[in-house]
C-alpha cells in the first residue's frame, strides 16, 4: 500500500502527461480513488503538442471508466460500444490515420470479424504452440549474446529483442531490417517520448513516416511472396487461405504495423516489469523458480495483471444508454482503464499485492472478452513462458540493479532502461 500522500478525487487529471510520470503507487492510490469515489469520470481531452502543423480535431473530452465490471460490460457490446469511429486513441484520429494504423483494432463488423477470420488461425494455441522451438531458439540467442557480460540493459538487450524476433520471423521480415522495424515501432507507440521523437521535432509527423516505412517493407515482402511463396505468415496472408480469403497489400501492411505495435511493446515491457517485480519479491520469485511448471500458468497472467502493459483503449458511444446509472449519449468517448480494472478491489483480493499463484485471475491485461480481446495472447504467454524459463535456466541469479527508466506515456506502460546483473 502507498505511504504517498494520495491525490484528492477532483486534483486527479488523467490528460495531463505529468500525471503518468508519477511513481507507480501515486497513480494506483489516484484510481482507487477514482473507484470509490467518481468510477465514471469526465476528463477534458489531452492536449497533443504539434509544432509542424497537421492538426488534430480537438474533441470534447471523454469518460475515464476504472470498474471492474463497467470495463467487462463495455467490452462485450461493441453494438453499444463501437471501435471503428475515430479510432481506439482518446484523440481522435483522422481517417487517413485509421487505414494505416488502426487494421482490426479501429474496426467494427463486419469488416474486424472479416480480417480476424483470416488471421486467427495463425495465432491459436496449437500454431503458438508450433513455434515454441523458435521461440526457444531466439531466446536462447538472446542470452549467449550477453552472457559473458555480467551486467547489460535488460530492456534493450534481453526483453526488448525476443518479442521483435518472434514477429518479424513469423512474418518472414529478414534479420537487416530489424533495426528499422524496432525503431519505427517504438516511434509509433512513445508518441513523444523525448528519448524517441526529438524534442521540438513533430510527434505526429515522426509516427506518420514510420508507419510509412513499415507500409513500404510489408508491400515489398508481399510483392515477393506473390512471385515467390514462402513459409511464413506473409505468404499465407497473401495468398487465398482456406475459407478462399486473403488480404490486399494494403490490408497486409496496416495489420504487420498492428502486430509490431501490439506484439512488440506489450510483451517486451511485460517481460521488463517480470524481472522488476521478481527482483523486488524474492520469495515468490524462489516459489516461481523452484516449481516453474506448477506456478507459471498463474504466474505469467499475474504479471500481465500486475503490470498492465497496455493502459486502455477507448470505444465510442453509438446510441444513448445508460452505464452503472450514468447517462451516456451517442458520440460520448469512453476509456476503459485496464490498470485500475486490475486492481479493483472487488474483484482481487489484495489487489496490490504481486501474487504469482493468484487464481482464479480474471484480469483485463488482455483486453476484457469480447470481439478485440488480444489476438495474441497465446503468443505472448508463450515468449513470457519461454524467456523465463531460459532465464531461471542459464542466468539463475539474474536480477535488476537499478530503478526502472519509465516511459512517459498514459498509453503503455513501459519500461525504456532496466540496468540487470548476473
Ligand atoms: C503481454 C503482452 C500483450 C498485452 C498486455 C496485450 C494487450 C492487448 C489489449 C489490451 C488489446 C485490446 C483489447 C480490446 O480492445 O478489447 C489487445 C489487442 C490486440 N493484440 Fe495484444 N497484447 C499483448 C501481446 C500481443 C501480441 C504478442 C500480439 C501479436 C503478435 C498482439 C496482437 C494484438 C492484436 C492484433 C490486437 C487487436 C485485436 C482486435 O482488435 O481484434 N498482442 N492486446
Amino acid at each position: 500500500m502507498t505511504t504517498l500522500n494520495p491525490l484528492g478525487v477532483d486534483d486527479i487529471d488523467l490528460s495531463d502527461l505529468e500525471f503518468w510520470t508519477e511513481p507507480w503507487e501515486v497513480r494506483d492510490a489516484a484510481f482507487a480513488t477514482l473507484r470509490a469515489e467518481r468510477p465514471i469520470a469526465f476528463f477534458r481531452e489531452p492536449e497533443i503538442d504539434t509544432p509542424t502543423s497537421i492538426p488534430l480535431p480537438s474533441g470534447p473530452g471523454y469518460y475515464a471508466i476504472t470498474k471492474h465490471r463497467d470495463i467487462t460490460e463495455i467490452s462485450r457490446h461493441p453494438e453499444i460500444y463501437c471501435s471503428g469511429r475515430s479510432g481506439s486513441t482518446i484523440v481522435d484520429m483522422p481517417q487517413e490515420f485509421l487505414e494505416f494504423f488502426g487494421s482490426m483494432i479501429n474496426m467494427d463488423d463486419p469488416r474486424h470479424s472479416r480480417l480476424r477470420r483470416i488471421v486467427s488461425q495463425a495465432f491459436n494455441p496449437r500454431m503458438v504452440k508450433s513455434v515454441e522451438k523458435s521461440i526457444e531458439d531466439a531466446a536462447d540467442e538472446i542470452i549467449d549474446n550477453v552472457r559473458g557480460l555480467g551486467t547489460c540493459d535488460f530492456v534493450t538487450e534481453v526483453a526488448a529483442r525476443l518479442p521483435l524476433k518472434v514477429i518479424c520471423d513469423m512474418m518472414g521480415v529478414p534479420e537487416s531490417q530489424y533495426d528499422m522495424v524496432f525503431n519505427r515501432s517504438n516511434v509509433i507507440l512513445s508518441m513523444g517520448d523525448p528519448e524517441y521523437v526529438a524534442e521540438g521535432s513533430d510527434p505526429i509527423l515522426a509516427f506518420l513516416n514510420a508507419g510509412n516505412d513499415l507500409a513500404q517493407l510489408m508491400q515489398e515482402l508481399a510483392a515477393q511472396r506473390v512471385e515467390n511463396p514462402t513459409d511464413d505468415l506473409t505468404s499465407d496472408l497473401v495468398h487465398a487461405n482456406v475459407d478462399g480469403e486473403s488480404l490486399s497489400h494494403s490490408e497486409l501492411a496496416s495489420f504487420f504495423i498492428l502486430l509490431l505495435v501490439a506484439g512488440n511493446e506489450t510483451t517486451r515491457n511485460a517481460i521488463s516489469h517480470a524481472l522488476w517485480l521478481l527482483t523486488t519479491n524474492p520469495d515468490q520469485r524462489r516459489d516461481w523458480a523452484s516449481n516453474f511448471d506448477a506456478v507459471t500458468p498463474s504466474a505469467v497472467d499475474e504479471i500481465v495483471r500486475y503490470a498492465t502493459p497496455v493502459i486502455f483503449m477507448r470505444r465510442t458511444v453509438t446510441e444513448d444508454t445508460e452505464l452503472s446509472g450514468e447517462r451516456l449519449g451517442q458520440g460520448d468517448k469512453v476509456v476503459l482503464f485496464y490498470n485500475s480494472a486490475n486492481r479493483d478491489e472487488d474483484v482481487f483480493e489484495e489487489p496490490d499485492r504481486l501474487n504469482l499463484r493468484r487464481s482464479p485471475n480474471p484480469h483485463v491485461g488482455f483486453g476484457a472478452a469480447g470481439p478485440h480481446f488480444c489476438l495474441g495472447a497465446h503468443l505472448a504467454r508463450r515468449e513470457i513462458t519461454v524467456m523465463f524459463r531460459e532465464l531461471f535456466a542459464r542466468l539463475p541469479d539474474i536480477e535488476a540493479t537499478g530503478e526502472p527508466d519509465r516511459l512517459r506515456s498514459s498509453f503503455i506502460n513501459g519500461i525504456k532502461h532496466l540496468e540487470c546483473s548476473f
